[in-house]
């Protein structure tokens, strides 16, 4: 059986990240043949063009972590109604330098978690709208707004609640057929 690879990106830099939790849930909830590693964004100094030339080794390390990934999935918070400043910042670096985007047709999807009710959607069209001029090949739906309630997800992962389980299911199955799709027309 082929595994796929996914990239993942939290959108956090909290030690107790409710979007971290989220993820947790995503990775128990996945289909066996998708392996998940976290392409870590919090140590990446502020995207400048005038390292295009001399990349630092932490967004060398980010790119050839994307490189190596057959696809990527964002878990990520909403900040002031778009997405956060580190999130953003690592997305520059992976774009860049100039003719080396390293988000070009690869598979991707989106969801957060907010305890707010509109669970990152307004973040989550932002991000959509950076990752389309990125040319990632966005899974469009199912889309996944996500409402925390402590009492649901648990740090290792589980879900105490049977209709988000569900939910989440779908979701990581759904991600998993999008990515096989794209990768069959355009494979890395
Ligand atoms: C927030 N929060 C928030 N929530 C929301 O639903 N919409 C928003 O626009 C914002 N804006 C915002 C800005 C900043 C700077 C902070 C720190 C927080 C609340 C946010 O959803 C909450 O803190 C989550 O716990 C953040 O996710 P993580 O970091 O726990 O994964």
């Amino acid at each position: 059986m082929r595994t796929y690879r996914v990239g993942t990106f939290i959108g956090s830099l909290s030690s107790t990240s409710i979007n971290r939790t989220l993820a947790k849930a995503l990775m128990r909830a996945a289909p066996d043949d998708l392996e998940f590693t976290e392409i870590p964004i919090g140590d990446l100094p502020l995207y400048s063009p005038d390292f295009d030339d001399h990349y630092p080794p932490e967004a060398t390390a980010l790119k050839e972590a994307i490189g190596s990934s057959d696809a990527v999935l964002f878990v990520t918070p909403e900040y002031n109604r778009s997405i956060p400043g580190a999130l953003k910042n690592a997305i520059d670096w992976a774009s860049r330098p100039w003719g080396k985007n390293s988000f070009d047709h690869i598979p991707a999807a989106v969801i957060g978690a907010s305890p707010g009710s509109i669970g990152t959607a307004v973040a989550q069209q932002s991000l959509r709208g950076v990752l389309s001029y990125c040319n990632a090949r966005q899974m469009t739906a199912p889309e996944a707004y996500i409402t925390y309630r402590a009492e649901v997800f648990g740090d290792d992962g589980s879900v105490a609640d049977e209709s988000t389980e569900e939910f989440l299911t779908d979701f990581m199955g759904e991600f998993r057929d999008h990515l096989e799709r794209v990768l069959t027309v355009l494979p890395r």
